[in-house]
């Protein structure tokens, strides 16, 4: 079934130079496919080559040869006598840029898209430019390397990352395939004091997506500054990087890690014993799968972080916006009312302030009460939770 929105979405972003030609010519081919309403109840859905061509203008070897890409990326679609083509396959696991994009576009109904909002191209869209790395060392890493060429919103996706980066200097762990790993570039109009609310916004956008998954209902929570927790296990972690000018954030990556599929157990087994005696001493990961027996489709998933993120990225410059990224930390900040150690992270690794966490501050900052009653405000650290006997984790 044809769709004309999608068509001009399409067109515009190409228009724009956010999204190639071939590429825009694939997520039709992908939505139509998908789209395609079967002849009669009894058989799949066949899909038109020669129909589609006429669609968008290319021939019917161009469409074949679309149709061999697509299967190299991993889809799976079968030939049908008669230049025809059939979707075998969800395709929604995976993570190339055709099978989110149909998402993100809302090719498949309002769902995640940004589409309604704000066309492609304008502020706010988070998606497009849609960089895909079957494997790299750090989506981080890669994006940063095109930060001043590349326009705000802009993502690096990968289906496997070698030499993924945390935190304070620690290793990020994803399972090839399973897990959402990547980063989207920002030009944020924010002086660079207030660099720490895009991490901040990240994690709020993450913990709402999260908490749409039937079953995880309840579950979610944030720990300052921006692991997002399923129970008391961590899921995402977000690592911000950036340059600043005088009085002006240049640019910001927003590194993003959310266990999908992976187990938990298979996660640390790749870790050497050190890192892991590290990782185990504090938050144990979890995955979507593990909490909830079942696994997620990861390309409608990204694209309904895509949306989330875009939303709390927005207007972070104005009272009203930071106003409600506060409110939606504070009701789901675990670390309230528990007693804490804030280390400054390595190399000193030396103690900030150990108290009762009292809340996050009018500037996102972590409050702790110290034994001398005095509140001292963190805007950065390592904490830890000190449970009843005295442990910290
Ligand atoms: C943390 O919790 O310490 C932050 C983890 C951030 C991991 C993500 S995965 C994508 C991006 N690339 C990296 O190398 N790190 C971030």
């Amino acid at each position: 079934m044809r769709d004309d929105g999608l068509l001009y979405r399409l067109d515009a972003a190409v228009d724009r130079g956010l999204l190639g030609r071939g590429t825009a010519h694939r997520i039709a081919l992908v939505a139509g496919m998908r789209n395609a309403v079967p002849s009669d109840a009894s058989s799949s859905a066949v899909f038109s080559g020669e129909e589609w061509g006429r669609v968008l203008g290319l021939s019917r070897a161009a469409i074949h040869k679309h149709v061999e890409h697509l299967r190299s990326v991993g889809f799976v679609i079968t030939s049908v006598p008669r230049g025809g083509y059939r979707l075998d396959h969800p395709f929604d696991d995976l993570v190339v840029a055709e099978a989110v994009l149909p998402f993100v576009l809302g090719a498949f109904g309002p769902g995640a898209t940004q589409s309604d909002a704000s066309g492609p191209g304008t502020a706010g869209v988070v998606g497009l430019p849609y960089l895909y790395l079957p494997a790299c060392g750090s989506t981080n890493q890669v994006l940063k390397q095109k930060a001043t060429s590349f326009p705000s919103g802009t993502v690096m996706v990968t289906d496997e990352q070698t030499e993924g980066r945390g935190r304070l200097g620690r290793t990020w762990v994803s399972r090839a395939g399973e897990d959402l790993t990547f980063s989207v570039l920002l030009h944020p109009p924010l002086a660079p004091a207030r660099a720490h609310l895009l991490s901040l916004a990240a994690a709020l956008a993450v913990a709402e997506v999260l908490e749409t998954i039937p079953g995880l209902e309840g579950e979610v929570g944030i720990k300052w500054p921006n692991d997002v927790l399923l129970g008391a296990d961590k899921v995402c972690g977000i690592l911000l990087e950036g340059a600043m000018d005088a009085d002006r954030l240049q640019w910001a990556v927003a590194g993003i890690g959310l266990n999908v599929n992976s187990a938990p157990a298979e996660l640390l087994g790749t870790l050497v014993p050190e890192a892991r005696d590290e990782w185990l001493g504090r938050l144990r990961p979890t995955s979507l799968r593990a909490r909830l027996g079942h696994e997620v489709p990861r390309a409608p998933l990204l694209a309904a972080l895509f949306a989330r993120l875009a939303v709390h990225w927005t207007g972070l410059g104005d009272e009203g916006t930071v106003a409600a990224l506060l409110a939606g930390l504070r009701q789901r900040d675990v670390l309230a009312g528990r007693v804490v150690e804030v280390l400054s992270g390595p190399p000193e690794n030396r103690l900030v302030v150990a108290g009762k966490a009292a809340g996050i501050g009018r500037d996102g900052q972590l409050l702790v009460r110290n034994e001398a009653a005095e509140v001292v405000a963190v805007f950065a650290g390592d904490v830890s939770v000190r449970s009843a006997g005295g442990a910290v984790c």
